[in-house]
Order: structure tokens, then C-alpha cells, then sequence
């Protein structure tokens, strides 16, 4: 089947003290492998919320996600975790990365945390960093690395478990043009050489040339332009 990822009638509702929030409204997204996706909208409008229930990371209100043709949500969550484990990697529109641990330690993460051993890990996380373009940065901390080195970190470790679906957030915000291109060419290679399919929420304009597919999120429902 050419469909890993289906995104059925999704309602989101956010309910504050106040008010309730309808973000997403019947929202229909279906993902076809080794494509990628380009998602754009005005700020607020419920991009990063539709990624993250792509991602099994935020439970829709009403409708399910199909990873695979496996239900994300009417699983329990350990199977869930397993499901996000096996199936996607995520760049989140901040890093994350975690402070007190350095680059190479922040890839190899995910990997310890699947009981991968050290040894391997390391080796799996240079590779990656490699992938990505930082070299020589390896054991330097969050803080000591541009911004530019960071967004890159997080998605050589977005990408650490071989994902089949790598879901980013902004990935190439807060970057100078040039910077810019190094990501828009590293997300096309791990589209073509790693046959990953990819979902990515952006304003660059530059990402609209190695889309496949691109949409607009407005009024809560997706629209291919
Ligand atoms: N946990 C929450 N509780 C209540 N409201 C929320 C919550 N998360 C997001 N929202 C609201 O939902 C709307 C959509 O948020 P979301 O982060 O998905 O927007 P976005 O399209 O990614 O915006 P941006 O381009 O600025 O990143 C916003 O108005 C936000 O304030
Ligand atoms: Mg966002």
C-alpha cells in the first residue's frame, strides 16, 4: 500500500478556563511514503497541533491517525510509544535538545533509551552527525553551539532510529539563507536516499521545491494549493 500515514475527520479542541478553542476542524491529510509534504499557514492557526497528533505526541478530540494502517489512538500508550519508536522521528519548532548533555550525547539518546549499547550508539550518532553536516562539534553542550548547529543536532537525533516518517517543525526558522539550503538539501537526501517520507510545516519557500505536495492549514481543515 502507498499510504504510511492517514489522517481521518480530526477534530482539536483546546478547552481553556475561559473559552473553548476550535483548532482543528474535520481536518483529512493522507501521507504517501517516500513523498514529502509541506505544510504552511498563518501563526496560530493549528500547524504545530496537527503535527504533534500526527506524531501520536497529542490526542485528537474526535477522528483517529493511521500509521501503517495501525489506529495511533485507540491504542493503549506503551503501544503507542512503540508505535512513535518505530515509525517517526520528530523535529520539534524548539530543539529540545537537552542542556546538560552534549551533542553527540544528545543524538545517542534515543538509542540508550531503547537499550541500544553504548558502543553502538555512539558509533550510529556520529554517523548521523555526520549525515547533518557537524563535524568537530561533537562534545560541545547546547549552549556552546549556533543555532544553526542545534537545529542540526536535533535532527541528526530526529533521525537516529531510522524513521519512516520524519514529522519537523519549522526546521529551518531562526536560520540564515545559507544555512537555510544546507537543511533544505539534507531533508531532500533523507527523502532520496533514505526513502524516508517527510512532513514538514514551514514559511521558507525555498522547502516548495523538493514538496511533492503542498497545503495550506486554514479554518482548521487542510487545502492542497
Ligand atoms: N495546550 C493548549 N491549550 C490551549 N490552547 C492551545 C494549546 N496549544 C495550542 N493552543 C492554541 O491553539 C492554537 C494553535 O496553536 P499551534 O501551536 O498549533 O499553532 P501554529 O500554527 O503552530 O502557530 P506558529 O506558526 O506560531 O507556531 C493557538 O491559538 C494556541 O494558542
Ligand atoms: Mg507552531
Amino acid at each position: 500500500m502507498n499510504e504510511i500515514l492517514k489522517v481521518n475527520n480530526i477534530h482539536k479542541i483546546y478547552e481553556t478556563p475561559g473559552e473553548k478553542l476550535y483548532i482543528l476542524k474535520g481536518l483529512n491529510f493522507i501521507q504517501k511514503r517516500e513523498e514529502i509534504s509541506l505544510i504552511i499557514g498563518p501563526s496560530g492557526v493549528g500547524k504545530s497541533t496537527f503535527l504533534h497528533i500526527v506524531g501520536g505526541l497529542n490526542k485528537p478530540s474526535q477522528g483517529e491517525v493511521f500509521i501503517d494502517n495501525t489506529p495511533f489512538y485507540r491504542v493503549n500508550e506503551p503501544k503507542r510509544a512503540f508505535l512513535r519508536n518505530k515509525y517517526i522521528g520528530f523535529v520539534f519548532q524548539f530543539h529540545y535538545l537537552l542542556s546538560d548533555f552534549t551533542a553527540i550525547e544528545n543524538v545517542m539518546m534515543p538509542l540508550l533509551l531503547n537499550g541500544v549499547p553504548a558502543v553502538s550508539a555512539k558509533k550510529k550518532a556520529q554517523e548521523m552527525l555526520s549525515i547533518c553536516k557537524i563535524t568537530g562539534r561533537w562534545n560541545h553542550l547546547p549552549s556552546e553551539l549556533s543555532g544553526g548547529e542545534k537545529q542540526r543536532v536535533a535532527i541528526a537525533r530526529s533521525i537516529v532510529n531510522d524513521p519512516l516518517v520524519l514529522l519537523a517543525d519549522e526546521p529551518t526558522g531562526d536560520l540564515d539563507p545559507e544555512h537555510q539550503e544546507d537543511i533544505i538539501t539534507l531533508f531532500q537526501s533523507l527523502n532520496q536516499e533514505k526513502k524516508m517520507s517527510i512532513i514538514i510545516v514551514s514559511h521558507n519557500k525555498g522547502l516548495e521545491k523538493i514538496a511533492n505536495n503542498v497545503y495550506i492549514l486554514g479554518d482548521g481543515k487542510l487545502e492542497k494549493i
